[in-house]
């Protein structure tokens, strides 16, 4: 049976670091609340004239230069992102022509920090059906193009990055994704949105004047929404394939807030040494959280041929999902 397995990661951030001290010039804030509160002390702002789709190509050729992949080989660009370059076309298509992956055919996929997770089961679909080789799995955000930056309560929370994976076919039964499980709950979907600028509040000066084209976010209720989802989400998985959460080797995660990793962890009975956290350094960079840290923790080593990685990631809706796959 043909199933997929991920041969290339790669991730990129801006240059420009933005700390919480920084911060505090900007919004009623300190240091000690944001790292004490969420776990974050610093976070990468990209340049100007830097779009989602340049953080975008820089993580994929990383990601392809890993897999020992050409652009030409790619079948398939997914981008899970709510900040793309322009509201069309989609971000993803701007990543193909950069990359010149001309054989591709390339879509985004909005579920806000659940983008990539959604995106790697996609490309799964797309690899167990057969149907394609070489699929290119990107998460990449800039939010901070769409936070309010007089909005101490989510300004200090975002940060801009991009992460990539290739995913493509193994017939190794030990290997690859065992499965995904996606979900959602779009009656919270008023906890965390960006409510103008669509269809409902077309761009006007009026949405811009009420900041209706910024992120709006009730902190509180997603922090309650994520620690009890995500937990479940991971038994879900280990329940589907057998497996007992003392078997995992990593968790791999969507970072938003330490505290809400380093509560679930602690539900399952996970110790917090084998999570991958990076959020300190990044904030949460939305759908590119998830594919930069397993990035860094390829990297880095850590990840052994067969360890048994547990994905979680969490965002607006809500979408929320996990994954599980043998390294
Ligand atoms: C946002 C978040 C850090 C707030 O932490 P919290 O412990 O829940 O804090 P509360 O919302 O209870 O706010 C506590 C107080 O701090 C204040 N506060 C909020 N942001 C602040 C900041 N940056 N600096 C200082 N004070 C701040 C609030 O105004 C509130 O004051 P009040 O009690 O006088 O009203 C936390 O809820 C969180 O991380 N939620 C998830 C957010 C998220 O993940 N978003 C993206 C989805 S993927």
């Amino acid at each position: 049976m043909i199933h997929s397995q991920i041969l290339g990661t790669g991730a990129y951030a801006p240059k420009r670091v933005l700390t919480n001290k920084d911060l505090e010039a900007l919004v009623e804030t300190t240091d000690q609340w944001i790292t004490a509160r969420t776990g974050i002390k610093e976070r990468r702002i990209a340049a100007e004239g830097e779009d989602t789709s340049d953080m975008a190509v820089i993580a994929a050729r990383r990601a392809l230069a890993m897999a020992g992949c050409r652009p030409e080989d790619i079948d398939i660009i997914i981008v899970g992102t709510i900040s793309a370059d322009m509201p069309l076309p989609s971000c993803a298509v701007i990543v193909q022509a950069k990359l010149g992956a001309s054989r591709a055919f390339a879509f985004d996929l909005s579920a806000a920090c659940a983008g990539s997770l959604f995106a790697l089961s996609i490309a799964d679909q797309f690899i167990a059906s057969g149907s394609a080789k070489r699929v290119l799995v990107i998460g990449a955000e800039l939010l901070s193009r769409l936070v309010d930056w007089s909005d101490r309560n989510s300004c200090v929370l975002f940060g801009d990055a991009a992460g990539a994976m290739v995913v493509g076919p193994t017939t190794d039964p030990d290997r690859g994704l065992l499965s995904t499980h996606l979900h959602s709950d779009g009656t919270a979907a008023d906890i965390l949105n960006i409510p103008g600028g669509g269809s409902r509040h077309p761009q006007s000066h009026e949405v811009v004047d009420k900041n209706m084209h910024k992120v709006h976010m009730n902190g509180r209720e997603i922090y309650k929404f994520a620690v009890r989802v995500l937990p479940a989400a991971i038994l879900e998985a280990l329940d589907a394939n057998g497996l007992k959460v003392s078997d995992i080797d990593h968790i791999v995660s969507h970072q938003a807030n330490a505290r809400i990793v380093e509560s679930v962890l602690e539900r399952l009975g996970v110790p917090l040494e084998k999570c991958w956290l990076n959020l300190e350094r990044y904030g949460n960079t939305s759908s590119a959280s998830l594919p930069i840290s397993l990035d860094e923790a390829n990297r880095a080593g850590c990840l052994k041929k067969g360890d048994l990685i547990a994905m979680m990631a969490i965002g607006g809706g809500m979408a929320w999902g996990s994954a599980l796959m043998r390294w």
